[in-house]
């Protein structure tokens, strides 16, 4: 009778074993959320899920998504920035311009460093950066793009529309970066 019982207590034991190893698998597993979850926090939609589909890695977990969205804010940051460095070459005769393009260059150099940055920390899991990260980033495409000395320069080219682009790429990544803090 005295065996019986440790018996029953040996199995309870090892239910709860069970239970807690599972708890453990779980919370240490790759932490997954549906795009169409994560995009409709985004301020455009279509975008977004446009973004986050053109994935071509089977990978859907968070930090998957994380780095594929860096990978591309980071091709689109490049752009920006080459295409600011072409203007302020040919802008040497317009003051007003050259300034402008100038403080962009800047602005897109130190972004497309930041998401660098940012990448290393992702592969080393350490997230306790990466809404700072996005609040650098954002900060310096308003200050390209919002930028008024002394006036609001009237930018004629396709820069504000890369800088929209990097500034949408940036807040996919928040939403995403979000989610991985909470966890
Ligand atoms: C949303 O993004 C799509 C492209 O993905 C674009 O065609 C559309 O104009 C954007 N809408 C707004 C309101 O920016
Ligand atoms: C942003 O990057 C994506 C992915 O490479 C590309 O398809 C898109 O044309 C880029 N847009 C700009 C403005 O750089
Ligand atoms: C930006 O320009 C550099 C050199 O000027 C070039 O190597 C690079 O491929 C360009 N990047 C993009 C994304 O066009």
């Amino acid at each position: 009778m005295g065996g019986k019982k440790i018996e029953n207590t040996m199995s309870r034991l090892s239910s709860i074993l069970v239970v807690f190893l599972l708890c453990v698998a779980f919370v240490y597993a790759d932490k997954f959320v549906d795009v169409n979850t994560i995009c409709k926090k985004a301020k455009n939609h279509s975008f977004c899920s446009a973004l986050l589909n053109s994935n071509p890695s089977k990978s859907r977990d968070l930090v998957s998504l994380a780095l594929y969205t860096i990978h591309v804010g980071h091709i689109n940051a490049t752009n920006a920035l080459n295409l600011s460095d072409t203007l302020v070459a040919k802008s040497s005769h317009d003051l007003e311009a050259y300034t402008y393009y100038s403080v962009c260059s800047n602005d897109f150099k130190e972004i497309v460093n930041i998401l660098k940055v940012a990448q290393v920390d992702l592969k080393s899991k350490n997230y306790k950066y990466l809404s700072i990260y996005v609040e650098n980033i954002r900060t310096h495409v308003s200050n390209c793009i919002d930028a008024k000395y002394p006036i609001a320069y009237p930018d004629p080219s396709l820069l504000p529309k890369y800088a929209a682009i990097v500034d949408q790429d940036a807040q996919i990544f928040s939403i995403i970066a979000n989610y991985l803090g909470q966890a």
